[in-house]
C-alpha cells in the first residue's frame, strides 16, 4: 500500500493542476476502488427461520481438563502451598527453603519414617540448634512461582505438626519476597510429641497486590519440629473450603460451558498402571490423599480428588462426564479383558456408585461422609482414554466387558468409547483432533456426511494448534471455522470440548503448547480462541435453520441456529481472509426487529494474540446493526469473528 501510494505522488508531478474538489472527489472514488478490490465478492446467505432442519445438542460445548500444564496445582485449585506433602528428591525438598533469623541456626531434611497418616508417612524435620524472639528459625515456601498476595484480604491455613523439646508456638508468617516485610501473620499453639492439624488464618491490611511473597513457618526455641501438609488458601469460589480460584472459575464461566470430561486425558491413564488415577486414593480427607506422579511430568497433591471435580460442576452448573480407568496406560501396560480386567471393572461400578448412588449405598454414604449426601446426576461415563494407542489391540473387549457390567447396573448410562471398535456398537464414540488452522478450514465440514445410524459422537479433545503458551487470532478463526461444522452436524454430535483448557504461563509450567487460558499467580489471560469459545457457547439455538450461502470463498464460514424459547436467531459469521467480506444476509420466514446485537473478534493479523500483560489486546466487541424488514448488508472485517443475535418479534 505504502509504494503504490509513492508511485502516485510521483505521477501526479506531471499532471495539470485541479481544483480543491476535483482532487478530493478523485481521492474518494480510488479509495473507493482499493477498498472494493481489496474485498472479495460479497457472499448472499439466504436464510429460512420457519425451515428448521436439525436439532442442537443442549450439552454441545463444555470443558475438558486435567492435571497438565499446571491446570489444578498452581492453577485453579487455589492452594497457595507448592509441594504441601515435603516430597523430595536429589535436590532436597523443593520449594522449601530454611529460615535462619539474625543468629538462628537450624537444619531441614526430609524425615521418612515419621508422617501424620498412613498416606503421608513422611515429613519435614527441622531441627532448631539455637533461635529466640527475635531471632526466629524455621521454613519458607515459595508457592507456585509466588504467592498472590492482595489487601485487605484473609488467607486460612493449616498445618499438621509434632516437636520434640519445647519449641513454643509456630508463627506463620506472609512475607514480601521485595522488602522482608510481613504482611499478615498468627501462631499456632500447643504442640505436643503427637501429630495434630494446627489451623490459623491471616489477614492482610494495606499490602499492595502483588505476586512476590513467599509463607514462612518459623519458631523462638530450639528443639525439632516435623511438618506435614502445610496448607493456605486465599478466598475462593462460592467460598468453598479446598476451593477453586475466583477469576479462574469466572472465566470458565463465561464461557458457559454444558458438561465437564473429567479426570482426563493421559492424567486418567498415567504413564504406569499405578500412576493411574485411583479415585479412591483421591477423596476424604487430605491427610489420606497419598499423591501421584502425573504423566505430564510432575507430582499431583490430588487436592483436586473425584468429589472436588463434581463440586467443580456443581459450582458451574455442567453436567459430569466420567471417564473411568479402563486397564490400559501409556507405557503400553494394559490389563487383560476377562478376570484380569475384574477388579477395573468394580472399581469403575463403585465409583459410579460414589457419584449417584443415595445414602443407603455404600459408596453414597462415603460421599455423604465426604461431606455430599446429595448424589449427582450422571448421564455419560467414558471407558478410557484414547485406547487407540493401546497397541496390545484389547480395547474392543475391554469396552464390552465394561460395558456389560455397568448397563445391567446402570442401564441409562451412556457409555463413550475412546477409540472405534467392531465386536458391538458403543453408544457414543469420543473423536480427537489436535490440527492447523488450514485443515480445519478444509475440514469444517468433516461431519456433514457422517453416518447417522451410527454411534453419537463426542469430539472429547479438539484444538487448532498455532500460538504458545495460548492460541493466536489464526488458531481462533480455525476453531471458529470448526465449530460452525460442530454445530451443523449437532444432530450426530452430542459433546465437543476444546483441549487443553488451562495453562500456567510461568517457564516450566507448559508442558502442551497451545491452551485455552493462561494465568499466573496473580492474573489470568483468555486467549482468542478463549473468546471464540464464549461467542459460540453463549449464543446457541437448539435447532439448526435451512439456509444457502452463494459465492463464499474457501475463507468465509458461518452458522444459524435458532432458539424457539427464547425467540432469538443466532448467527456465527468467520471471515479468515485478510480481507473485509461483505455478506447479503437475507432472513426469510420470520419477523425481525430492526436491531440486532453484533459482536465482533477480528484482528489485523494471525499472529495477533493475548498475553499474561496484554491479556485484552484481543477481545469481543459489541455493537448493533440495522435490519430492514427481512434484510441486512453487513461487512465483516478481515480475519474476524462474529456473531449476530436476532430478535424475532
Ligand atoms: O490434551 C492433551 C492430551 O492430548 C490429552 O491428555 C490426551 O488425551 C491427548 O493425547
Amino acid at each position: 500500500m505504502r509504494y503504490t501510494g509513492a508511485s502516485s505522488e510521483r505521477s501526479s508531478l506531471h499532471m495539470p493542476k485541479k481544483t480543491f474538489a476535483q482532487t478530493a472527489l478523485l481521492a474518494t472514488i480510488a479509495l473507493a476502488s482499493i477498498i472494493a478490490a481489496a474485498q472479495q465478492p460479497p457472499v448472499t446467505l439466504t436464510i429460512h427461520a420457519d425451515q428448521p432442519v436439525s436439532p442442537v445438542s443442549p450439552t454441545l460445548y463444555g470443558l475438558m481438563t486435567e492435571e497438565i500444564n499446571y491446570s489444578y496445582d498452581g492453577g485453579l485449585y487455589a492452594e497457595m502451598v507448592r509441594n504441601r506433602t515435603f516430597r523430595s528428591d536429589w535436590g532436597g525438598v523443593n520449594f522449601w527453603y530454611l529460615v535462619e533469623g539474625g543468629n538462628s541456626a537450624a537444619k531441614m531434611e526430609p524425615d521418612k519414617g515419621s508422617g501424620p497418616s498412613s498416606a503421608l508417612t513422611h515429613s519435614l524435620r527441622l531441627d532448631v540448634e539455637k533461635a529466640d524472639a527475635q531471632n526466629q528459625a524455621g521454613v519458607l515456601n515459595t508457592g507456585w512461582w509466588g504467592m498472590a498476595v492482595e489487601p485487605n484480604s484473609e488467607y486460612k491455613g493449616s498445618f499438621y505438626a509434632k516437636s520434640s523439646g519445647d519449641v513454643g508456638p509456630v508463627t506463620v508468617s506472609l512475607v514480601s519476597d521485595d522488602t522482608g516485610k510481613v504482611l499478615a501473620t498468627a501462631t499456632a499453639t500447643g504442640l505436643s510429641g503427637d501429630w495434630r492439624q494446627y489451623t490459623f488464618t491471616l489477614k492482610t491490611a494495606a499490602a499492595p497486590a502483588s505476586a512476590a511473597n513467599h509463607l514462612a513457618l518459623t519458631v523462638a526455641h530450639p528443639g525439632t519440629l516435623w511438618l506435614q501438609l502445610v496448607s493456605l488458601f486465599p478466598p475462593t469460589y462460592h467460598d468453598q473450603p479446598n476451593g477453586f480460584r475466583i477469576d479462574l472459575m469466572e472465566k470458565l464461566a463465561a464461557m458457559h460451558p454444558a458438561f465437564l470430561r473429567f479426570p482426563g486425558g493421559n492424567y486418567l491413564e498415567g504413564d504406569h498402571i499405578n500412576e493411574r488415577f485411583d479415585w479412591k486414593k483421591t477423596i476424604g480427607p487430605l491427610v489420606d490423599r497419598p499423591t501421584h506422579r502425573s504423566p505430564w511430568n510432575y507430582q499431583s497433591s490430588d487436592g483436586m480428588g473425584l468429589l472436588e471435580f463434581l463440586g467443580w460442576c456443581e459450582d458451574l452448573e455442567m453436567n459430569p462426564l466420567l471417564a473411568v480407568y479402563a486397564g490400559y496406560s501409556l507405557e503400553q501396560e494394559h490389563v487383560n479383558p476377562g478376570p484380569d480386567l475384574e477388579p477395573y471393572v468394580q472399581d469403575a461400578l463403585d465409583e459410579i456408585e460414589y457419584v449417584t448412588g443415595s445414602t443407603d449405598t455404600k459408596w453414597g454414604a462415603e460421599r455423604a461422609k465426604d461431606g455430599h449426601p446429595q448424589p449427582f446426576k450422571l448421564t455419560y461415563v467414558e471407558i478410557g482414554n484414547e485406547d487407540t494407542f493401546d497397541h496390545s489391540g484389547s480395547y474392543p473387549e475391554r469396552y464390552a466387558q465394561f460395558y456389560k457390567a455397568i448397563k445391567a447396573k446402570y442401564p441409562e448410562l451412556q457409555l463413550i468409547a475412546t477409540a472405534p471398535i467392531n465386536n458391538m456398537r458403543p453408544d457414543v464414540l469420543d473423536d480427537h483432533y489436535y490440527v492447523r488452522a488450514t485443515r480445519n478450514f478444509q475440514d469444517a465440514n468433516h461431519y456433514d456426511k457422517a453416518d447417522r445410524n451410527g454411534p453419537k459422537i463426542f469430539v472429547g479433545e479438539w484444538a487448532t494448534r498455532e500460538g504458545a503458551p495460548t492460541p493466536n487470532m489464526g488458531a481462533a478463526l480455525g476453531d471458529a471455522a470448526w465449530m460452525t461444522g460442530l454445530e451443523r452436524n449437532s444432530d450426530l454430535i452430542v459433546m465437543a470440548s476444546y483441549a487443553p483448557l488451562l495453562t500456567n504461563v510461568n517457564p516450566g509450567g507448559l508442558q502442551w503448547d497451545t491452551d485455552l487460558i493462561g494465568y499466573n499467580a496473580e492474573k489470568n489471560y483468555g486467549s482468542p480462541s478463549y473468546y471464540a469459545q464464549v461467542m459460540f457457547g453463549s449464543h446457541l439455538g437448539d435447532h439448526t435453520l435451512a439456509s444457502k450461502a452463494d459465492g463464499a470463498s474457501a475463507k468465509f464460514f458461518y452458522s444459524i441456529t435458532g432458539s424457539a424459547a427464547k425467540k432469538k436467531l443466532y448467527l456465527k459469521l468467520v471471515n479468515a481472509a485478510s480481507t473485509p467480506q461483505a455478506v447479503d444476509i437475507d432472513l426469510e420466514g420470520t419477523k425481525l426487529a430492526p436491531k440486532a446485537k453484533l459482536t465482533t473478534l477480528s484482528a489485523k493479523d494471525t499472529q495477533a494474540t493475548n498475553s499474561i500483560n496484554r491479556p485484552e489486546f484481543l477481545k469481543p466487541v459489541d455493537s448493533s446493526v440495522t435490519v430492514t424488514g427481512s434484510r441486512l448488508r453487513h461487512t465483516i472485517p478481515q480475519y474476524a469473528i462474529e456473531v449476530i443475535e436476532f430478535d424475532e418479534q
